[in-house]
């Protein structure tokens, strides 16, 4: 493989308890973003962590933070997230009644707008918006837990955004989230994802650092 996928560990799947160590861990590592889940037990039936916590990392981490929000009207809250330090904001095509909208809101505050499509999601309704976003986000588990079994139907999804992305002339960026492993990364790289976000398979690995090398590499 000539390009290298872009690496984004989920802090999700860290250790809570030495959250400082984590993202220390993630500083030394050859991880591109921390993927930050912001879940609201409203949009997705768990609840994660919110702005005290992302502030807290924002302290300590050196890399961009990608920051995927599993809530409803996320338009709520772009310029709390811009002030504290969140790089990249992803928000969910379900959750947004003007996504158009709220997409040129988050460029606004000059963060990459990012567009999260659920599995049952239609990559073809992201044909008319494609030119404007900065990242869409495959989901190939359905939000709300890390540790889930990645959906195998996301390849086919993947390849036919990429073919979306060529016809429309578009920059965006693929990233895929859920499940990813050393396993399927190939399969997703060559399917067409720029970026993979990976959680259980990084936190709970024996060596979490290693194994972002492995799948940046493989
Ligand atoms: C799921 C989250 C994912 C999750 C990924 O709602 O969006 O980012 O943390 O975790 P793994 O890699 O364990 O599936
Ligand atoms: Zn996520």
């Amino acid at each position: 493989m000539s390009v290298k996928p872009i690496i984004a560990p989920s802090l999700l799947s860290a250790d809570f308890n030495r959250l400082g160590e984590e993202i220390e861990m993630l500083n030394h590592s050859e991880a591109d973003w921390v993927h930050l889940d912001v879940m609201d037990g409203v949009f997705v039936p768990n609840i994660s962590f919110g702005m005290p916590v992302i502030k807290a990392v924002r302290k300590l981490s050196e890399k961009p933070l990608d920051t995927h929000l599993m809530i409803v009207q996320p338009e709520r809250y772009i310029h709390t997230f811009k002030e504290i330090g969140c790089d990249m904001l992803t928000v969910h095509w379900e959750a947004c009644t003007h996504l158009h909208r709220t997409i040129y809101q988050i460029k606004e505050h000059d963060m990459l707008a990012g567009v999260a499509l659920n599995p049952h999601t239609p990559v073809a309704g992201l044909e008319d918006i494609i030119q404007d976003i900065d990242l869409v986000l495959i989901m190939s588990v359905n939000p709300g837990f890390g540790g889930q079994k990645f959906i195998t139907r996301a390849l086919h999804r993947i390849a036919e955004l990429r073919a979306m992305i060529k016809r429309n002339h578009s920059n965006a960026l693929i990233e895929v989230d859920g499940g990813v492993n050393s396993d399927n990364i190939a399969d997703i790289i060559k399917a067409g994802a720029d970026a993979v976000v990976a959680g259980n398979a990084v936190f709970k690995a024996e060596n979490p650092e290693n194994m972002i090398h492995q799948l940046k590499h493989l």
